[in-house]
């Protein structure tokens, strides 16, 4: 089929597994880095401004507003770019750099937040603050909230079509990160309502406030909740069965084993998903097949968790961390 636009080339994303010898279980990566825009967030980007334009918030040629650490932000510039609108991104320093550069280029319009704020700090609650007040201030703009959007959980409709079609055996467990919650309260939702024995593991960054632990800073991107944010509405805490915290060292050096074991380049916030999946695999928590998602690349991150000296100066290498994954793989 020949497509005649990128909107077209998001979703129908491969997906590749993982056996996890003498454990009756296997890990299935589903590899939404392959979206466009490079992470599963084109999804929920599209499907948040489909639904403002259908539903009269957006107007053709109007502006829409969003805080993003980049792939949502990467997402709605492509829908932006579509359907001939134009896109703020407010961002922050936490943000990988490469993301930013790549929402600029595809057209977005890139505003800081002010302040000084620590390298390992999320500003999310400034970044969410200026959003709102920009598109208050615009003349035909929207802010998309993600946060709170229903579109958000919606977009991922088709993701987990995919899966149960490309799963016909079955799927015992989804193992996912949550930031905003739209990817898990829209995936754990649907697959529990296929079957409601699905066993659903929320992942958030040790530091982050999601599950009631105490906050302190981290570098994951993109995912958890800093301290002093809000759960949006999106987040549904009843399909999720556990919470679980992942540090930034196991989340990092998963990533970094499975590109040099595996040949995938995932994220830091994807490999701190892929640890905890192996490691209720190991404990015998987990059996069968064991669904996790590729966020996004490492692509987005090779002047951070794929650089050596990068992670040495903030003490984030920690080789028992691939031997732990050895163990779990061997
Ligand atoms: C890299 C990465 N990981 C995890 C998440 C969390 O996803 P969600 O907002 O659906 O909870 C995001 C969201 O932006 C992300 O970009």
């Amino acid at each position: 089929m020949l497509h005649t636009t990128v909107m077209h080339l998001i979703g129908q994303t491969p997906v590749m597994s993982i056996d996890v010898p003498n454990r009756n279980a296997r890990m299935v990566l589903k590899i939404e880095k392959n979206n466009p825009g490079g992470s599963m967030k084109d999804r929920m980007a599209r499907s948040m401004v489909v639904a403002a334009l259908q539903d009269g918030r957006l107007a053709p040629g109007g502006t829409i507003v969003e805080s993003s650490s980049g792939n949502t932000g990467a997402g709605l510039a492509l829908a932006a770019l579509e359907f001939g609108l134009r896109f703020i991104a407010v961002v922050d320093h936490h943000a990988a750099p490469d993301k930013i550069r790549m929402m600029h280029v595809l057209g977005a319009e890139i505003r800081y937040v002010e302040g000084d704020h620590r390298e390992d700090e999320v500003a999310v609650v400034e970044r969410v603050r200026l959003a709102a007040q920009l598109a208050a201030q615009l003349p035909g703009a929207l802010f998309m909230n993600q946060a709170d959007n229903p579109a958000n959980p919606e977009g991922y409709a088709g993701l987990v079509d995919e899966l149960l079609a490309q799963l016909p055996d079955g799927i015992d467990a989804f193992v996912g990160c949550v930031g905003s919650g739209g990817s898990m309260t829209g995936i754990a939702q649907r697959l529990k309502r296929h079957s409601p024995v699905v066993r659903t593991i929320a992942v958030e960054p040790a530091g982050s406030t999601i599950f009631g632990n105490p906050g302190h800073p981290y570098y994951q991107s993109g995912t958890g909740m800093p301290t002093g944010t809000q759960a949006g509405k999106v987040l549904d805490y009843g399909c999720i069965d556990e919470g679980v915290q992942v540090t930034d060292a196991q989340a990092f050096e998963t990533a970094r084993y499975i590109a040099r074991r595996k040949g995938l380049l995932v994220g830091g916030s994807t490999g701190g998903a892929i640890y905890k999946a192996l490691e209720f695999i190991a404990s015998g928590k987990l059996t069968g097949t064991v669904v996790t998602i590729v966020i996004d690349g490492g692509e987005k991150y090779l002047r951070t968790v794929f650089d050596d000296d990068w992670m040495a100066k903030r003490f984030l290498l920690d080789p028992a961390i691939a031997a732990q994954l050895d163990g779990w793989l061997a």
